[in-house]
């Protein structure tokens, strides 16, 4: 594992967004796993400029998101469908037939977890994924205790979850219970992972993370035996990293 830190989170955020472009151009048949959340919203605000500015095109590319809210209709303004659409899809020219998300409003779940499995198997499998990282060490939904060789299936969000998310709902309005989410197995069969994390708040799930043992209860840790997965971290959620030097010295940006 590559861990990188950038000063700024505005800068993690756009040395991603490159890693991003340049897989995009660099690949005959680009295949992403794309992630939601406020860490990633500079990231798509770098990839719509990149895409303005005529240094990258979408059209090619085939979409996969990790996770979605059970019960949360695509179009609804706080649905992760939603927030692709409104923050990547809908401002560049992605190809609607490419675009894979999963449907939290599904009668049968398990079958729509059957169906993305699936579909990912289809696409020859996702070149290049990005996560972001919970407070609680989750990535996608994978909440603590999950099987590190756990597969797309629903999967009930724990207090911390809810309430780290609350702030996307109105205050009327409680953030669902369950999600449907693609397992920490699935996320590892991608060629490529990168992990972003910015943020003081993340320091604590971060050190656990890249230094703690590989276990169930930092389903992130599971990243450690990936073959190609690159860390990118701010000053702020490296803060804890007690080997942070060594990783800059024997391993540079
Ligand atoms: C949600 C997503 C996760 C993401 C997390 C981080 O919980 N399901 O995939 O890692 O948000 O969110 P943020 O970037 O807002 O901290």
């Amino acid at each position: 594992m590559r861990v990188v830190v950038k000063e700024t989170a505005r800068e993690a955020a756009l040395y991603v967004a490159e890693k991003i472009i340049s897989f995009v151009n660099d690949s005959s048949d680009p295949v992403l796993g794309f992630a939601t959340g406020r860490t990633q919203l500079p990231i798509y605000e770098a990839l719509v400029s990149a895409y303005k500015s005529g240094r990258v095109s979408f059209k090619n590319i085939r979409s996969f998101n990790l996770d979605e809210y059970v019960g949360e209709p695509q179009t609804s303004p706080y649905s992760y469908a939603t927030y692709m659409h409104e923050n990547f899809f809908d401002p560049v020219d992605m190809d609607r037939s490419r675009i894979h998300l999963l449907d939290g409003t599904a009668q049968d779940l398990q079958a729509e977890a059957e169906r993305y499995e699936n579909e990912i198997k289809d696409s020859g499998g996702i070149g290049l994924q990005i996560v972001s990282i919970g407070r609680n060490g989750h990535i996608g939904f994978n909440e603590p205790g999950s099987s590190l060789t756990s597969r797309t299936r629903v999967i009930r969000l724990s207090d911390d979850t809810r309430a780290a998310n609350r702030a996307f709902f109105p205050a009327d309005r409680e953030p669902p219970n369950f999600a449907i989410t693609m397992g920490i197995g699935t996320i590892l069969d991608a060629d490529m992972i990168i992990m972003i994390a910015t943020g003081k708040h993340k320091a604590r799930a971060i050190r656990d993370f890249v230094e703690g043992p590989v276990t169930a209860s930092c389903p992130s840790s599971a990243l450690q035996g990936h073959p190609a997965t690159l860390v990118v971290l701010d000053s702020e959620a490296a803060e804890f990293l007690q080997r942070r030097q060594d990783d800059q010295r024997d391993r540079p940006a």
